[in-house]
């Protein structure tokens, strides 16, 4: 496929050629890709994996599956289980770091979308208007330009039958709440404002779709999400929250020796392995008629 020229294929590009601006999907000007390029290693290894049954679920409510697109997709957590069920996934993010630490497969593009990508550029390499059956947009969708990205969503989905789909998780993990809700107390005054959706649960993000059943503005819809965790890989968790990149860019470590050895305790011990549940919420929707 011939790209725009500011669209730059991952495996083909080397850094320097990257450029950087302000970006009709971003809020600010360099600062994104900046906070999760950082702790982008940690990141691949931290996060949970979603649950294959998501992706059936998904994959059932739309009437093709020729074209996904996975935005701020980070190490393409959810592009390669959209790949289970589409012919092709688009694999986008502003941050190169995290897409050099993307799981690699067949079926799955990885673009650098610079934030200086305009709107339109991102409507042709998606293959133009009405190409996309499904956008995905998991833990990610609270930092974007909601209007902005809304805008090209609603252009690029088919019609009738494309669905756009946005999911997110917080600090909320059973049955350890009471520990990670001291742990976010702490964090409270390093927030960017922007997260402030996905600690309420996208409660209250604008989300201007037809419902289709699967969670709706205003009622997003439960997702649980069980996941195995060591005291290491909370700890990794924990470090790969952008809030803690901040707070040391502020030079405060909100994970310092003696933090850790609370949650150590609190957890029950270094060497515990817990299965744990993350209380995730999810939107799904279609393009309205008169939109
Ligand atoms: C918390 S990570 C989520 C990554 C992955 N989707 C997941 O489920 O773990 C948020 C990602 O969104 C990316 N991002 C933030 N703003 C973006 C934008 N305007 N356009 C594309 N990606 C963006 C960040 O670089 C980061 O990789």
């Amino acid at each position: 496929m011939c790209l725009p020229n500011n669209l730059k294929d991952l495996h083909t590009q080397q850094p320097e050629e990257l450029r950087f601006g302000s970006c009709l999907l971003h809020r600010g000007p360099d600062w994104m890709a900046g906070l999760f390029s950082k702790q982008a290693a940690v990141y691949a290894a931290a996060r949970p994996v979603y649950p294959k049954d998501l992706f059936t679920k998904l994959a059932a409510l739309t009437a093709h599956h020729r074209l996904a697109w996975d935005v701020g997709t980070g190490n393409g957590q959810a592009a390669i289980g959209v790949a289970e069920h589409y012919n092709s996934v688009l694999a986008t993010d502003v941050s190169k770091e995290q897409l050099v630490h993307a799981v690699p497969h067949s079926k799955v593009r990885y673009l650098h979308t610079p934030n200086a990508t305009p709107g339109e550029d991102l409507v042709t390499m998606l293959g133009g208007e009405g190409s996309v059956d499904l956008i995905t947009v998991a833990e990610a969708m609270h930092w974007f330009d909601l209007p902005a990205f809304y805008d090209i969503a609603r252009r690029v989905l088919r019609r009738p039958g494309g669905v756009i789909t946005v999911w997110g998780y917080n600090y909320r993990i059973s049955p350890v709440e009471d520990m990670m809700t001291r742990f976010f107390n702490t964090t409270l005054p390093y927030w960017d404002t922007r997260a402030r959706h996905c600690m309420n649960g996208y409660w209250d993000l604008p989300f201007p779709f037809d419902d289709i059943g699967l969670g709706r503005e205003g009622d997003p819809a439960n997702l649980d999400m069980e996941h195995d965790m060591s005291f290491e890989g909370l700890i990794g968790m924990l470090r790969s929250w952008s809030v803690v990149t901040m707070a040391k860019q502020q030079g405060v470590d909100l994970l310092g020796e003696r933090m850790v050895k609370e949650l150590e305790e609190e957890w029950g011990g270094a060497s515990l392995v817990r299965k744990v549940t993350f209380k995730a919420f999810l939107l799904a929707g279609t393009p309205r008629a008169d939109d």
